[in-house]
């Protein structure tokens, strides 16, 4: 469903720096593999890479049977906006609309009427515990509060692939279980490819896999984290 194959980064720089090389990697359909690591070691960056936000310098990324990283930036933003959801670590939930509008604007820019994107986002924001602040202007939010909102948006399109960037990170053990629940059943239930990169163990314990990156590569500590 996802697979990253021989996948090369290196940041400029004097001297530059490698921070991945040859990295290998498949999540089955239904499948939601963990990724942990040090801060620093380039988890955000791998994310970026394979969403085709940051360029890399080898190998190929392929989702289903197709290669996505040839793909020019207007067909790249074609196939984000449809088949992939993603919680950025900085949540960029936009200032100037409400927290429903915030969630029904992927609905939106894929050409759902007003009326379908409005009932999907508002049972989205039911689904994260903010049904009743749908109204809300993110600025009164606070940071668990912007990041659920992050996961409704990610999720409201029902994506083939789900990228989350420390998606718990902001939230208490009991907020962070359900918003796990959200996300590991909707990959399961929609059968998408998910990657959680996350610093929580028992969130990654969650995961189907545990996978840790390192400046040596990535391994399999399943079992182990
Ligand atoms: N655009 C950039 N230009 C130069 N260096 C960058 C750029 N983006 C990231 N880096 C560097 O790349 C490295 C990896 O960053 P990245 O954000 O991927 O780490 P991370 O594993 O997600 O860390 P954390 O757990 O703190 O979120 C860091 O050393 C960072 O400073
Ligand atoms: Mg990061």
């Amino acid at each position: 469903m996802l697979e990253l194959r021989q996948l090369c980064k290196t940041l400029p720089g004097t001297p530059p720096r490698v921070l991945f090389d040859c990295l290998s990697l498949r999540v089955e359909a239904g499948e939601c593999v963990a990724i942990v690591g040090e801060s620093g070691v380039g988890k955000s960056t791998l994310l970026n890479c394979i969403a085709g936000l940051e360029p890399i310098d080898g190998g190929e990324i392929l989702v289903g049977p197709s290669r996505i990283d040839r793909l020019d930036d207007d067909a790249m933003a074609r196939l984000r906006r449809s088949h992939f959801g993603f919680v950025f670590q900085a949540f960029h939930i936009l200032p100037h609309l409400d927290l429903l509008q915030n969630v029904a604007l992927p609905l939106w820019l894929l050409g759902e009427s007003e009326a379908a994107a409005v009932e999907r986002a508002r049972a989205m924001l039911a689904r994260v515990g903010l049904g009743g602040r749908a109204g809300d202007p993110p600025q009164q939010l606070s940071g668990g509060e912007l990041q659920r909102v992050a996961i409704a948006r990610a999720l409201v399109h029902r994506p083939h692939l789900v990228l989350a960037d420390e998606p718990t990170g902001n939230l208490d053990p009991g907020r962070a279980a359900d918003v796990l629940d959200l996300l590991l059943g909707q990959i399961r239930d929609s059968r998408a490819a998910g990657v959680l990169v996350t610093h929580s163990r028992a969130a990654a314990a969650r995961a189907d896999r545990v996978l840790e990156l390192r400046a040596d590569g990535i391994h399999d500590i399943t079992g182990r984290a």
